[in-house]
């Protein structure tokens, strides 16, 4: 079982545009459009304790700073920190909080100070590090239920962005499933056909076959997604990106769901129908093995995803 955190639990340190302050320290205006109209965009990752190694490891930074800066881009935040000011944030939030366990990252940048809708500046960054341990549902697995809330679309609130607007959407999805004894949504596109949960994407397994909705049906370009669909290709295993048709839940051996937050969660049966066995099955579980061997750099074919935070 992974250890549980006390809910009271805070870092000590967070960094605010830059500059490494006490987390209680770490606030933005009232009137911030970054608040007022969800004029922010940010980034979640995980670093991974190696005890061996006494190292920590971030995952993938450089893609999810990439991709923060696609998100800044599209919403156009004017003159925002670079990657290369990130990527020093990061890794003096880690330091200032000395942490030598497994941790989430959240990077935001938004809209400070008071303005209008449109506005595009002051910019703000915060980052924030924190102890996370991997979830007990990695191990034990979930139960889904469609959603009834359609994901938002692309030409309305584009889920490629990963803005904190497009949390609506997820939040909708995830107390409904709460509201029905689910653990969690599966949310369709305006077509009909699966997108992904509220956190992260979906793949199932069918006569062996690994499928996952591509990337226009309204999912957040996942990295681990795409991690998990390199790895397929490197283990020999038949993986497609398609269009997968609500009933076809109901049809999979296997299926998961997947992002940097969640990591891999078996899930075990969609709107109460049992899939496979009704445990975590083996596709699941090799690619669960395989991914926790990379993310700790235990598997040295794969280091150059992992950036090691103390010298
Ligand atoms: C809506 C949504 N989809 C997918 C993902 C998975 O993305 P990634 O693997 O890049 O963390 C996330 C994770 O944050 C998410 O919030």
């Amino acid at each position: 079982m992974a250890k549980k955190l006390d809910p009271s639990y805070r870092p000590e340190f967070a960094v605010l545009n830059g500059e490494v302050v006490s987390f209680g320290e770490a606030k933005i205006s009232i009137m911030a459009p970054g608040l007022t109209f969800a004029a922010t965009v940010f980034e979640g990752m995980r670093a991974y304790w190696n005890p061996d190694h006494e190292q920590l490891y971030v995952l993938h930074l450089q893609d999810h700073l990439e991709r923060l800066e696609f998100s800044m881009r599209v919403i156009e935040l004017d003159n925002p920190p670079s990657t290369e000011d990130f990527t020093a944030q990061v890794m003096a939030g880690l330091r200032a909080n000395k942490l030598r366990e497994d941790c989430y990252i959240r990077v935001q940048a938004y809209v400070d100070n008071w303005g209008e809708m449109i506005a595009i500046g002051p910019v703000g960054s915060s980052v924030i590090c924190r102890a996370r341990p991997r979830a007990d549902a990695f191990a034990t697995g979930k139960h889904f239920a469609v959603s009834s809330w359609r994901r938002n679309a692309d030409d309305a609130s584009p889920p490629r962005i990963k803005a904190t607007a497009n949390y609506l959407n997820s939040r909708l999805a995830g107390l409904e499933a709460k509201r029905i004894g689910a653990d969690g949504g599966i949310i369709l596109n305006r077509d009909g056909t699966v997108s992904e949960g509220p956190g992260g994407c979906l793949f199932i397994v069918r006569d062996g076959c690994l499928i996952t909705p591509p990337v226009t049906a309204g999912i957040l370009e996942s990295i681990t997604r795409r991690t998990l669909l390199h790895l397929a290709d490197d283990m020999d295993l038949v993986a497609v990106e398609r269009d997968v048709g609500r009933t076809e839940l109901y049809l999979a051996e296997e299926c998961f769901y997947c992002g940097t937050g969640q990591e891999i969660v078996p899930i075990l049966s969609v709107d109460g129908k049992t899939l496979g066995n009704g445990e975590p099955g083996p596709l699941t579980r090799h690619l669960q093995t395989a991914y926790d061997n990379i993310v700790r750099c235990k598997d040295e074919a794969y280091k150059d995803w992992l950036t090691p935070v103390y010298e």
